[in-house]
């Protein structure tokens, strides 16, 4: 990947490119010009990138918010504080909102924007991995609530994404991993020669040393998941069928995070999200054999988990699992590989319903 990587979806453009963070100011003013920009961060991102963004705007046109770090924050009470704060600092109709941050914030700052004064605009600067190759892309906005994750949102789509790779060198490798979830989730459903090639994360990326982690492949694969995940969410953008697919490990991965008490991280719950959910398909033959065994040497290689925590039973799990949306009837539907790079179930709109006596048996 050399210089500017254009991704165009049909409602807005996806920018990726080593040094972008220091064109977000440009982006913001061509893409949604506003009088007042809100720039939303979280307290570990705002000291690293705050001030670099807010000095691209005019004095007196921006103004910084510092949300907690962390998933316990993506709430409705942080939706709010930001709101009130908004309005306590004029903000109207006429604004910006720049969500400067992983996935937190984005899911965050993009579901006050989506509702302040009925919507207004916003431009994702995601600064995680995660973020980067799945969150900031699609439109979906929202917060948990103490029955399960992402149960109030919205969809609305931010005016453009900029992704600049660098801003991951302060990135702890555990939240590189986490992002690299994604990635195995990406090409787990959609393209079996990308799956193979993040085998060789461990030794191209995951290095404690920053000068010794490879930027070209960083930068292919961020290209890679970003063009996997915008092609299916421009294929249907309402998740009426094949943006279903994307779910693949998230059935099982969200209610093993809500239930950790979000001691796991999105990442590692998809991780282990995955593995019981081709565990439980390929023992239904709806996945081919070996799959799982694929996907978890995958994972392992990357050092992210792949059995669940003890604690929460099965049930629990399966309680937790028949409230998501992703549940239709009382019936919980999942998205699971037919076998890597091939999702199951394209005939039933990529709804596929695993036998619960299977899946509780998987999650014991
Ligand atoms: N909307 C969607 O389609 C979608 C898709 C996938 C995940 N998500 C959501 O994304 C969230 C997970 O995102 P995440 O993994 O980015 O979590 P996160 O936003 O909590 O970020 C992880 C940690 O990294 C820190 N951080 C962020 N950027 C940094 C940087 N450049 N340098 C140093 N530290 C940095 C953060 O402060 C945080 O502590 C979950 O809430 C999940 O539900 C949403
Ligand atoms: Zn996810």
């Amino acid at each position: 990947v050399t210089g500017l990587v254009r991704i165009n979806t049909p409602g807005y453009t996806i920018c990726i490119t080593p040094g972008l963070i220091h064109s977000v100011g440009d982006i913001a003013r061509q893409t949604a010009p506003a009088h007042r920009y809100a720039i939303i961060t979280d307290s570990n991102v705002a000291p690293l990138y705050a001030q670099q963004v807010a000095t691209q705007f005019p004095t007196g046109t921006s103004h910084t918010f510092v949300v907690p770090a962390g998933e316990t924050h993506k709430n409705r009470e942080t939706w709010a504080s930001l709101t009130d704060q908004l309005f306590a600092s004029h903000f109207t109709r006429d604004s910006t909102i720049i969500a400067l941050g992983g996935g937190v914030i984005g899911d965050l700052a993009g579901f006050v924007a989506a509702t302040f004064m009925r919507g207004i605009p916003f431009i994702q600067v995601p600064t995680t991995l995660l973020a980067m190759i799945d969150a900031s892309i699609g439109g979906k906005t929202g917060v948990d609530t103490l029955s399960g994750k992402n149960l109030v949102g919205a969809f609305h789509p931010p005016a453009a994404v900029t992704i600049d790779p660098e801003v991951l060198e302060t990135l702890e490798l555990s939240h590189w991993r986490g992002g690299l979830a994604e990635a195995v989730k990406h090409g787990a459903i959609a393209d079996e020669e990308y799956f193979l090639s993040l085998d060789e994360t461990d030794s191209r990326l995951l290095r404690p040393s920053i000068e010794r982690r490879d930027r070209a492949f960083r930068d292919q694969l961020i290209v890679r998941s970003v063009q996997i995940k915008s092609d299916v969410v421009a294929r249907d953008e309402r998740e009426q069928g094949v943006r279903k697919v994307l779910n693949f490990g998230h059935t099982i991965g969200h209610a093993v995070e809500l239930l950790s008490g979000f001691t796991l991280s999105h990442g590692e719950a998809v991780a282990i999200g995955m593995v019981l959910e081709s565990t439980a398909a390929e023992r239904l033959g709806v996945a081919e054999p070996g799959t799982t065994a694929r996907i978890i040497n995958l994972v392992q290689r990357i050092g992210l988990p792949t059995i669940r925590p003890g604690g929460p039973s099965a049930d629990a799990l399966l309680d937790i699992m028949r409230g998501d949306k992703k549940a239709r009837g009382g019936a919980i539907e999942y998205a699971v590989p037919a076998k890597i790079g091939t999702m199951a179930g394209a005939e039933s709109g990529y709804a596929v319903r695993l036998d619960d006596t299977t899946v509780r048996a998987v999650l014991a």
